[in-house]
């Protein structure tokens, strides 16, 4: 098992910001999540270290209260990305195997990406392997010095570089392969004698070839996937290209989306073909929507919904935690959160499951059977259960369970006045 180290230390400056940059949030999952998440999917590292200075502790605590299998190190000062590496020394003494290092505000990396590249790293029995990209324009990153029979030389930083060196469009995307035991004492022996007076770990390259190690490059596919995040506009063009994806994803599936540049899909939403998602629909957290559902325009699906088939959710309707059997239709202006809803159900106009009372802070649950028709503007106060066929009328207020296929009703009588108007004038 491999282990892997990544870097969060970072200050973040750009992002203007009382919260640190990497856990800035895309679809309400933090960047470094998407990280940590990335590397655990790939199944092939058993433990991750983090290295945290910035907001330390506020790091630390979102990295301990999601991840069972990361740790956080502090480093402080933060003397650069080399020194950052060092921090993990003692906690992988006697480690024998390979580390990946990767940065934790580059979250659209995927565990593919991240799979492809340590096969890589194996089959070429490299000692220490970096991964690069092909820029048009390469400015501002570290540039990858090739020897003329195309080996590794070394990374030099962009302020560091010559023009000459400034010229090169391979960058070094900031994602490394070591075997640790080969390259660790690496670690010992970096300097900080240059432009920026920091220890770079670009420099384990130089080093690495100064010892005959087998230094290589693996060259990525998709640039996108090393997107970084520094700024407010980052972030922003980040979501962007992971939902571009996922969408992608979805109508390579066979769902329908009508307008691809105004409907938001978190990747992990699960939808089946025939599905048909209408324009400015917002679909966040983990969710399964079934076949021949049709789903907005204009719906915000918040995470832990599941939807079976032929499922309706118009506009203006907002779904939480809810689990909606075959046929049923929301189609206008409802709330339904913490609720099991059954096949066939009408749920009217405006409806709305009342499930939070703010006085106790506590959600409770609504249960509504098949077959339920609820007239427009009702609502349903949890804990509650409506029966199988049970009819509540329009407008009313449903604090107690209703037996199966009886009227509930808490409508105030309408009264007519005849002439009433007349009378008046
Ligand atoms: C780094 C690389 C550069 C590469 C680029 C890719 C070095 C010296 N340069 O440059 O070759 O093209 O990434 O994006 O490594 N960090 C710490 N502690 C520190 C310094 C940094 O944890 O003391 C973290 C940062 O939070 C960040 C990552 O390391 O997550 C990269 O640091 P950053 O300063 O952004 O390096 P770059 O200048 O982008
Ligand atoms: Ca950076």
């Amino acid at each position: 098992m491999l282990k892997s180290i990544i870097l969060a230390a970072g200050k973040g400056t750009r992002m203007k910001s009382e919260t640190p940059k990497v856990l800035h949030e895309i679809f309400n999952k933090a960047l470094l999540g998407y990280v940590i998440e990335a590397v655990n999917n790939t199944k092939l590292a058993d433990e991750n270290f983090i290295i945290v200075g910035h907001q330390a502790e506020k790091v630390t605590d979102y990295v301990n209260k999601n991840f069972e299998n990361a740790k956080t190190i502090l480093q402080s000062p933060q003397l650069g990305t080399g020194h950052a590496v060092s921090m993990a020394l003692p906690y992988l003494d006697k480690f024998d195997g390979e580390v990946i290092i990767l940065c934790g505000d580059t979250p659209l990396v995927t565990s593919e990406t991240i799979k492809e590249f340590v096969d890589y790293h194996r089959k070429n029995s490299a000692d220490v392997t970096v991964m690069s990209a092909l820029f048009d324009n390469p400015a501002n990153y570290g540039r990858i010095v090739r020897n003329s029979d195309n080996t590794l030389n070394s990374i030099v930083e962009e302020k560091d570089a010559s023009e000459e060196i400034k010229k090169i469009n391979e960058i070094n995307a900031g994602i490394y392969c070591l075997n640790w035991t080969k390259v660790k004492t690496a670690f010992g022996e970096l300097k900080s004698d240059n432009a920026q007076g920091e220890y770079y770990l670009t420099d384990i390259i130089k080093w690495a070839v100064s010892k005959s190690l087998k230094a290589c490059a693996y060259v990525l596919k998709d640039n996108t996937e090393i997107y970084g995040i520094n700024s407010k506009e980052n972030l922003a063009v980040a979501a962007k290209i992971l939902n571009q994806k996922v969408v992608k994803k979805h109508l390579v599936n066979g769902v329908t989306v009508i307008d691809p540049d105004n409907t938001w899909i978190s990747p992990e939403t699960e939808i089946e073909a025939d599905t048909i998602i209408y324009p400015f629909t917002y679909i966040e957290g983990k969710n399964k929507i079934g076949k021949n559902c049709k789903i907005g325009p204009m719906a915000h699906i918040r995470g832990d919904v599941v939807l079976e088939d032929n499922v309706k959710i118009g506009n203006f309707v907002e779904v939480k935690k809810t689990t909606i059997k075959s046929h049923t239709n929301a189609c206008h202006l409802t709330y339904l959160g913490d609720s099991e809803i059954g096949s066939n159900v009408n749920v009217g106009a405006g409806t709305i499951t009342a499930n939070y009372n703010p006085l106790t802070k506590e959600k409770s649950k609504t249960i509504i059977k098949d077959n339920v028709k609820i007239g427009s503007n009702s609502v349903i106060v949890a804990p509650v259960t409506i029966e199988e066929g049970a009819n509540i009328g329009a407008l009313s207020v449903i604090t107690k369970s209703i037996p199966q296929w009886a009227l509930a009703i808490t409508r105030a009588p309408l009264k007519v006045v005849e002439n009433w108007v007349k009378k008046k004038v």
